[in-house]
């Protein structure tokens, strides 16, 4: 397994495979890798000869206040991960590297991103969309895998590269938990013991509301209040939002007559977790 820390190494070896006819899987992430990163991974290496990682804290897409000094990082154990996850190289840039001295070029996929996190986190998927793009330059994907565990990313990049007409592969792959449930994330290391408990309800909130609609429940109102009584039973949570929206608009529906997505972001202790479930027929 390479590890490539330079743009223009990393465009090197692109080109180079680019030419032997090698197509390029490409999984970015932001380290402090769990199943969840690896099952990305698993599916880019199916589908790619050549498999890249790209591990980078980015810090245009957290806001003022966020957490980007605080982030988890563990390059050893990343790098360990990556190599049993069949990784042909990891791309792990510099800030510097990614955002040259006096940049200043942007990229606003102006309705997708309104909505959910958008209302909390103006500037967040801005970020996400400059870097991607980036990284998308510097490692020439074929094809790129991205989480539904993220599902406004997934969309929001999905609409990015339709926009811009880039030739690249989008694919959504499904959340993967934990036994009990809990959406895998890196920033589940926030939680205490206590904490963990209270964010099983994020899970068990949305089971409910996929067994309701199961049952024939078709009102957005009915499935987001019974999901937000069992989150508000646990003190410590604060619910920011559940919603649910149509699955590439984003925008609210009262009434689910089409695919729609269940969304929800809740304030546990330090943490901020979000998880979501697709609805449809
Ligand atoms: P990060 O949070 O590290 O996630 C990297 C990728 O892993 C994303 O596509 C995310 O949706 C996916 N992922 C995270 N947890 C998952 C889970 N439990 N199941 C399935 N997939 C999961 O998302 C980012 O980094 C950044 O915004 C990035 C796209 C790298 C841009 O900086």
């Amino acid at each position: 397994m390479n590890v490539i820390k330079s743009v223009k190494e990393m465009q090197a070896f692109s080109e180079a495979s680019r030419s032997q006819g090698q197509k390029i899987a490409f999984v970015p992430t932001m380290g402090y890798l769990h199943h969840g990163h690896a099952r990305l991974m698993q599916e880019g290496r199916k589908l790619g000869d050549v498999l890249i990682v790209s591990i980078f804290v980015n810090p245009t897409q957290f806001g003022a206040g966020e957490d980007f000094e605080k982030y988890p990082r563990d390059w050893d154990r990343d790098a360990q991960l990556c190599a049993s996850a069949g990784v042909d190289v990891i791309f792990a840039p510099t800030a510097e590297e990614i955002y040259p001295h006096g940049y200043q070029t942007s990229i606003t996929v102006s309705q997708v991103t309104q909505n959910l996190c958008g209302v909390s986190r103006p500037t967040h998927f801005q970020g996400v969309a400059m870097v991607v793009a980036k990284l998308f330059n510097c490692t020439k994907p074929h094809v790129a895998l991205f989480g539904e565990k993220d599902f406004q990313q997934l969309v929001v990049i999905q609409r990015m590269v339709k926009d811009l007409n880039m030739d690249i592969q989008i694919i959504g792959v499904p959340t993967v938990r934990e036994q009990d449930g809990l959406a895998m994330s890196s920033r589940n290391t926030y939680l205490s013991a206590d904490e963990r408990m209270s964010a099983l309800s994020l899970s068990r909130g949305l089971s409910r509301a996929r067994e309701l609609f199961q049952q024939g429940e078709r009102s957005a109102l009915v499935l987001i209040a019974t999901v937000r009584q069992i989150i508000e039973k646990e003190k410590c949570a604060a619910v920011e939002y559940v919603q649910v929206c149509d699955i590439e608009t984003l925008q609210d529906i009262d009434v689910i007559s089409q695919p729609a997505v269940m969304a929800l972001a809740v304030k546990i202790g330090k943490a901020r977790l979000i998880d979501n479930i697709v609805l449809k027929e």
